[in-house]
């Protein structure tokens, strides 16, 4: 763990303060300091520490326009009232954040810095020499927080251990590393320096935009306080005010992007490995798909198809025509996504090197002389994604996968990975004109790749572009899905999933999933059994598994283990139209998919810490079993509500833990009571089935609440519905004496309408049910209405 230089963070008296616009600038005796209100709930706090401009990756054009502020001063300093917020600033810049009833919200650490002792013995160093650990550098960039009663830390990204983060120690600096991820990594592939605080039903959000190696202490240094702090670059960090943490989350997405609304068919399941590396075997595969009647929209080409690992290049023995291959995958429904690493051949008269080498592409050593490390392809060199010329490049070369039939990109090892040991500090990139070393680019390299990818993929289609990426930044959800790279087929790792997957959802990361099944090491049918129940409702369903591993689709172990896939599969298809739903949603207000219970029921506080439960959109609550051998499981069902099993129709009271049995085949679903879920047909890929009805199943409510529901549709692919091009249904369920259901076509500028939805209404009890004010026949629990909105 560095130590903080407490000379750099020297502040001193604060001598005057002036405002501009909606920025208060504070001269300190030592430093300056900016001050930027960006609306009534977040303030930008900026100390060019290392440079004056702020250059951030993750931040674009933020909205100017708040000025309903107010500064005072007050004894030792200046106060900034929003209509939200009091922020406190005070000598050697110390602030103080509270809400307008007075309430501290987060207050800076007056007291020294006390660090735990670590006492090593000679023995373990002896043992740990050898290993190449990566030293620790000081902190140039340091602030400390007091932590305050009741504290619980979310998001921070992709990391190991549980859903809450207190008393940990975590570290961004974007890492391959292929042993089995612990709870004992403090880094992996991506870097996401922001997190929630909880405390008291009071959440904020702080979200520091340094892309250098920056560290989180969230108590674990001292209980007293929690720190921040970045071993180069400036202060430059944001105060997102909740109180809700759906709130922060919106504000959070607000400053660094939202998840863009996915291609429908994107959320089907997907089918991967290392490697289907001939056509005839990804033939089979897809042949096997549909023999068998396993739902699949997308297949994966890993690094083999390539020749010699040479990147936008074909195996043309092993693929012989690659675009006639895709036509026939698509015509059977498959949308084909191959794999682009950053590391790019050293071989003089491959085109890709040539070009990059001709025009000064690749990152260098302090002497301009390009890079050389080695990835898959032997020697290899790393294109400059932070010169937006290299950008351009690498976009433009999207084209010849699309052109050969391709749907989506997926980069990997773009940390960068290497495999002759790290990158050194001074190789060197050029962040348009400005040379910066590697300690610098490091963080955003991943990040930089995939909006190369996505601008190229988004020009060369026109559609809304499929890119995975393994290594990110801040912000990566514009521009792409992520994935929890290299997992291990353990119960272990399908545990700690869903914790990572709920702080990558918490930390705007919407778009995300593992590899189901785990990557690494061989799979077991049981343990794919229970994977697939929890990746049906990941946003990212794929099953992955690495090279030499055993076979781990869905029917590679036994007629049990394939029944289970496709019933999950199956049900995954059905709530598409939902999960759709959810992603537009998402893509408005940040609210990931794949979420922890206390996003929605933050005043329950025996939701704060659940890690083997999670809400898939705000509908379905989902406690799936992550044990081997489990029979059965206890389950916290929220307060506040009444939850009906999906599969019995039992109902239950919220605000209890209740046992449910588990054979292998059942993973325990709970629809909350008073909402609506559209379901779609089950079809081999999505839109196999041309339709235009549809399914809603009501779950009502036990206390005569009313519900409404915004159902959305649009063509799936395109960007017309940022013109407006979608229909969106709002329908009410009033719940009284009668059931009244009333349907409103809100926005209908896309052509296809439905002309039936079918009604599904749960637990109706032999009340009368009228649609749009008809009483309408409910047989079997089900009624009809043809041409539901007019
Ligand atoms: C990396 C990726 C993995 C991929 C492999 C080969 O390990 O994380 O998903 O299969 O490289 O490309």
């Amino acid at each position: 763990m560095g130590k903080y230089q407490e000379e750099k963070m020297k502040f001193g008296k604060m001598l005057s303060h002036k405002i501009e616009n909606n920025i208060i600038n504070i001269r300190f005796q030592e430093k300056a300091v900016f001050i930027k209100v960006l609306n009534s709930y977040i303030i930008n706090f900026f100390v060019p520490l290392h440079r004056e401009e702020r250059n951030s990756k993750a931040v674009g054009n933020l909205k100017d326009d708040y000025y309903d502020f107010k500064v005072e001063n007050i004894t030792n300093g200046i106060q900034i009232i929003t209509e939200k917020l009091v922020c406190k600033i005070y000598d050697e810049f110390k602030v103080d954040i509270y809400d307008k009833r007075g309430t501290l919200l987060c207050a800076d650490y007056r007291g020294e810095s006390k660090p735990f002792k670590r006492r090593y013995g000679d023995y373990m160093l002896a043992e740990s020499e050898g290993h190449s650990l990566r030293e620790e550098s000081d902190y140039k960039v340091y602030v400390s927080k007091r932590m305050e009663e009741e504290m619980y830390f979310y998001g921070f990204g992709e990391k190991t251990g549980h859903l809450n983060k207190k008393g940990y120690h975590y570290v961004n600096w974007n890492t391959d590393n292929p042993k089995p991820h612990g709870e004992t990594f403090d880094r992996l592939y991506k870097s996401i320096p922001f997190f929630v605080g909880l405390s008291k039903d009071n959440a904020f959000g702080i979200f520091f935009d340094n892309h250098f190696e920056t560290h989180f202490d969230m108590g674990k240094d001292n209980s007293e306080y929690y720190y921040f702090a970045a071993v180069d670059g400036n202060l430059d960090y944001y105060f997102i005010y909740g109180p809700s943490v759906k709130n922060v989350i919106k504000g959070y997405t607000e400053i660094t992007g939202k998840m863009p609304l996915p291609q429908i068919w994107t959320l089907g399941y997907q089918q991967c490995r290392w490697s289907y590396d001939s056509e005839e075997r990804l033939m089979e595969i897809a042949s096997t798909l549909r023999e068998k009647e396993i739902p699949c929209d997308t297949l994966y080409l890993d690094i083999d198809y390539m020749d010699g690992y040479r990147v936008f290049t074909w195996d043309n023995e092993k693929f012989q025509n690659p675009e006639v291959m895709i036509k026939k995958l698509n015509n059977m429904g498959f949308k084909v996504v191959t794999i682009i690493d950053p590391g790019v051949k050293v071989d003089k008269g491959y085109k890709i090197y040539d070009e990059g080498l001709r025009k000064g592409y690749f990152a260098t050593d302090k002497s301009g002389i390009t890079y050389v490390n080695e990835v898959w392809p032997g020697d290899a060199v790393y294109p400059d994604f932070l010169n937006s010329k290299v950008r351009d490049w690498w976009s433009g070369n999207q084209k010849i996968m699309i052109d050969s039939g391709v749907s989506g990109i997926w980069n990997d090892m773009n940390e960068p990975a290497s495999f002759r040991g790290p990158l050194p500090d001074d190789v060197m990139f050029n962040n348009d004109g400005i040379t910066v070393n590697h300690k610098e680019a490091h963080n955003v390299y991943g990040h930089m790749m995939a909006k190369a990818t996505y601008d190229g993929v988004k020009k060369a289609t026109g559609k809304r572009p499929f890119v995975v990426t393994r290594a990110c930044y801040a912000g990566t959800q514009k521009y792409s899905t992520v994935w929890t790279g290299d997992n291990q087929s353990t119960w272990e790792h399908l545990r700690m999933s869903i914790p990572m997957l709920m702080n990558l959802g918490l930390s705007g990361m919407a778009f995300c999933g593992t590899d189901v099944g785990g990557f690494g090491y061989d799979c077991t049918g049981e343990l794919l059994s229970r994977w697939v129940q929890v990746g049906a409702f990941t946003p990212l369903f794929r099953n992955h598994s690495s090279m030499g591993t055993r076979d781990q689709e869905p029917w590679a172990f036994d007629k049990d283990t394939e029944e289970i896939n496709k019933k999950y599969i199956k049900l995954r298809y059905k709530l598409i139209p939902y999960i759709y739903d959810m992603m537009w949603e998402c893509s408005k207000n940040g609210a990931p998919l794949i979420r922890p219970l206390l996003f929605n029921y933050q005043s329950d506080k025996n939701t704060y810490e659940i890690n083997d439960e999670f809400l898939c959109g705000d509908n379905i609550l989902v406690a799936p079993v992550v044990e081997q051998g489990l029979k059965a499981r206890s389950i916290y069902l929220p307060e506040g509500e009444n939850w009906i099993d999906y599969w019995t129709k039992e109902e239950y009271k919220g605000g209890q833990y209740i046992i449910k049995k588990t054979p292998l085949d059942l993973c325990p679903i709970f629809i909350k009571g008073g909402t609506l879920i559209p379901v779609g047909q089950v079809q081999n890929y999505i839109g196999e089935k041309q339709s235009n009805s549809l399914t809603i199943e009501v779950y009502l409510s036990n206390d005569n609440s009313d519900t409404e529901y915004n159902h959305y549709v649009d063509d799936g692919e395109s960007f017309k519905y940022e013109l407006g091009e979608f229909n969106n249904y709002k329908i009410k369920v009033v719940n009284k004496e009668k059931i009244e259901i009333k349907i409103d076509l809100i926005n209908y500028r896309y052509d296809d309408k439905y002309e039936n939805i079918e009604f599904i209404v749960h637990n109706l009890n032999k009340k009368t049910l009228v649609i749009n004010g008809e009483t309408v026949e409910v047989i079997n629990g089900k009624a009809f209405i043809a041409n539901p909105a007019r």
